[in-house]
């Protein structure tokens, strides 16, 4: 049991270091340790007066309880403390599917969200997406599980407000768990928080992260939100595999969310300046024919010009300027491009000026 490729990884691997405008990434751009010290009021003798021990394997409580707080009605002890999102997806779909269990999701797709699955011998569902997340598009949808991904990563679309009390209702009559990848929470553009499905005793399960949102990727902090019956055999089948996160991160990650009201502001202003630039300039971009709507996280998916292929153009394009975008062909959509607004803003502006050149030389 081997999955694919993870073929965003591949590029991001080859480029996110060396680009001079990272429009490939989905997170905002990284703070430094000390950055980030100074935003999550740690002190240098906070950091050493951790003890390097094992944190407790379902994660410490006081951070559970304040990511429990995210979400109306759960408790602490329906919260799992994993590295990155990516491990509380991994757990999930062990937990919940079998062979043949058929997975219902909207397509293109976040690659894990399918191909864990398919590793584990499941059928996949594709439900397209249309110019927007609508509740009907579940309607006829028959599966065993339903992974509802939102604010969704490649296209950044989101369901509208009366959407969402349409597709809880929808989803509660097909009396299936579901799991609802929340990664972009934090980046609503909206509200302060955005909507969340999650209800572990409807067992519509979640999962999240701030990582990519406060620009701090490297924690590796995520979690899972479940009943505790499912916490528990997901906390056993994680000792197994990272078996606990490191102190260092779980401090940080606690300090930050404790403390983010006071810097989360400034990171929305300047991804939402990257985005509203963004759409400023969008027709003089020579090759790029339609921009979906932006309700929420970082990123989004633009069609691009009859004839030309993503891979290529996303390669002459880092070649002759140094911008850096994740072609749609590595989402297994052909025809787009995948672009994020988590560059600083004066290295986006930079970014897109030199795309528009090359764009009209080509
Ligand atoms: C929708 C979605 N889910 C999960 C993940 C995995 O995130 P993490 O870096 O927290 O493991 C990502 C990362 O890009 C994502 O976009």
């Amino acid at each position: 049991m081997e999955p694919r490729q993870f073929f965003i990884e591949e590029r991001l691997e080859l480029y996110r270091n060396h680009c001079q405008c990272n429009l490939g990434e989905s997170g905002y751009h990284a703070f430094t340790l000390g950055e980030v010290m100074d935003l999550a009021q740690v002190t240098v003798e906070d950091l050493r007066e951790i003890p390097l021990y094992d944190s407790p394997n379902q994660g410490r409580e006081d951070l559970r309880a304040e990511i429990a707080s995210l979400y109306p009605g759960v408790s602490a002890n329906e919260v799992l403390i994993s590295t990155g999102t990516s491990e509380a997806i991994y757990l999930l779909f062990h937990l919940l599917l079998e062979e043949h269990s058929r997975v219902a999701l909207y397509v293109p797709a976040f690659q894990a969200l399918y191909e864990i699955p398919k590793m584990l011998g499941a059928t996949i569902i594709p439900v397209p997406i249309n110019a927007s997340l609508q509740a009907q598009d579940w309607m006829k949808v028959d599966a065993d599980l339903f992974v509802i991904n939102h604010p969704h990563n490649p296209t950044g679309l989101d369901f509208a407000p009366e959407e969402q009390t349409k597709l809880i209702e929808l989803l509660k009559t097909k009396n299936k768990p579901v799991l609802f990848d929340e990664h972009y929470r934090f980046l609503d553009r909206k509200n302060e928080l955005g909507w969340s499905g999650v209800s572990p005793k409807e067992r519509f399960f979640g999962t999240g992260s701030f990582t990519k949102c406060f620009g701090v990727t490297g924690l590796r902090v995520g979690w899972l939100i479940a009943d505790e019956t499912t916490i528990a055999r997901a906390r056993s089948f994680k000792d197994y595999l990272t078996h606990t996160v490191s102190p260092i991160s779980e401090l940080l990650a606690l300090k930050l969310m404790q403390n983010r009201k006071q810097f989360l502001q400034k990171i929305r202003t300047e991804v939402e300046n990257n985005i509203l630039y963004f759409q400023s300039r969008l027709s003089e971009l020579k090759d790029i024919l339609s921009l979906n709507e932006i309700h929420g996280g970082l990123v989004s998916f633009l069609k691009l010009r009859e004839g030309l292929t993503s891979e290529s153009y996303a390669d002459q394009l880092f070649q002759k300027t140094g911008v850096f975008v994740l072609p749609g062909k590595n989402f297994e959509r052909e025809g787009f491009l995948r672009i994020g607004y988590g560059e600083s803003h004066e290295k986006f502006k930079w970014g897109i000026n030199e795309w528009i050149k090359f764009s009209h030389k080509t």
